[in-house]
């Protein structure tokens, strides 16, 4: 292969991956390369080094539990570019590649005149990485947004083009996880945009955040509810740049509205939202923080401080230590309430 073939590639032997996991969890790849273009994705997995071996498609990390050093190949998404690919009556429709940066991407948005994401800033990772999950918050979740995915199918070198029926996205949940699982290199997302634009301001603590802000009283402009989420999130939210999380670290557990009333009866307190099947969502939050783990550590593996969702690394954790600090979680949440917490991040 020469330089001039777009698809030409750096294979590093034995990189720690601990720049590109947002727990800073210091596990190596026995090889690893930055994808520039979906081409790499296919030509890598061709090369003598590497044929056969497992391979970890990595974007922002931001989503992610690395329990041991990966014996394979790992592949940074570093794909670039967003643009405005067409428009109609009724919407914007907005292509990112995957190694975009999703808060830039989603400031970006805005900055253009195309709304509709502002829920969604100062989420950790890359566009790449926010169908797998179908990251979500504050009353918005991204497939009420999502167009379409492009995505290199590793086995084959073959792109496809999927729409949110093939995602199948659902609570932080998408095709992705399950029988998608280390199929595919996302490459690219569309966005539709909807030009009536309607805010999303009901969340509790983005109501509050507006109301005391100069420019978010009586007004939810876009920009006012994206300054607001961003205030919210600083407040509550460690940097993974300052102290390596992966955000939530339990999904919010659901349970049928029988188990809810009989917890209710007992913690009249319970932070819940009902469904609309009729079961009810209960806060993990709120349930780790009434066990009392808030603040507490197992050795670099920690609780966060303002937010009992989310599990930290103090400094040089392991993947194990912060898995053994979750299985505690488990176990006491299982043991006072009944309820099973089901981890968020993609564990390795
Ligand atoms: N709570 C406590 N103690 C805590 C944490 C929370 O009592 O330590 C209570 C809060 O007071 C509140 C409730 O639990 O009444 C819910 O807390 P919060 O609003 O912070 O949201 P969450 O349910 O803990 C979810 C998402 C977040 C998202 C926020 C806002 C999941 C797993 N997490 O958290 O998403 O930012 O709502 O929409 O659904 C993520 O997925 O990584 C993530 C950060």
């Amino acid at each position: 292969m020469s330089f001039s073939d777009p698809d030409s590639f750096v294979l590093v032997p034995d990189q720690s991956l601990r720049a590109y996991n947002t727990f800073g969890i210091d596990a190596r790849a026995r090889w690893f390369c930055r994808a520039q273009t979906p081409g790499q994705f296919a030509a890598v997995l061709r090369d003598p080094r590497v044929a056969g071996m497992p391979h970890l498609v990595l974007g922002g990390g931001s989503n992610i539990v690395l329990t041991r050093d990966f014996d394979g190949v790992a592949l940074h998404v570093a794909l670039t570019g967003k643009r405005l690919v067409h428009e109609d009556d009724e919407a914007w429709y907005v292509e990112a590649a995957a190694g975009e940066n999703w808060h830039a991407f989603v400031a970006w948005t805005l900055a253009s005149g195309f709304p509709g994401l502002e829920n969604l800033a100062l989420i950790p990772g890359t566009v790449g990485a926010a169908p797998i999950q179908n990251i979500g918050a504050y009353g918005l979740e991204m497939a009420e947004r999502f167009d379409s995915l492009r995505a290199v199918e590793l086995a084959s070198g073959e792109t496809v083009v999927l729409d949110a029926a093939q995602c199948r996205f659902g609570y932080r949940d998408s095709f992705f996880k399950r029988e998608g699982r280390d199929r595919f290199a996302i490459t690219a997302v569309t966005f539709r945009l909807p030009k009536r634009w309607t805010p999303r301001a009901d969340y509790a603590d983005i109501a509050r955040a507006m109301d005391s802000s100069e420019a978010g009283r009586g007004s939810a402009t876009p920009r006012a509810i994206f300054d607001a989420v961003v205030a919210v999130r600083r407040a509550k939210l460690p940097d993974p740049a300052v102290l390596g999380n992966a955000g939530s670290f339990f999904k919010n557990p659901v349970v049928d509205a029988a188990m809810f009333e009989a917890l209710r009866a007992r913690e009249p307190q319970l932070v819940s939202y009902p469904q609309a099947d009729g079961r009810v969502k209960l806060a993990a939050g709120w349930l780790i923080d009434r066990c009392g783990w808030k603040g507490r550590a197992m050795g670099a593996a920690a609780v966060h401080e303002r937010q009992a969702l989310v599990l930290v690394n103090r400094g040089g954790a392991t993947g194990a230590a912060i898995l053994a600090l979750a299985r505690a979680i488990q176990d006491d949440v299982r043991t006072r309430y009944g309820v099973q917490l089901e981890p968020e991040p993609i564990v390795v």
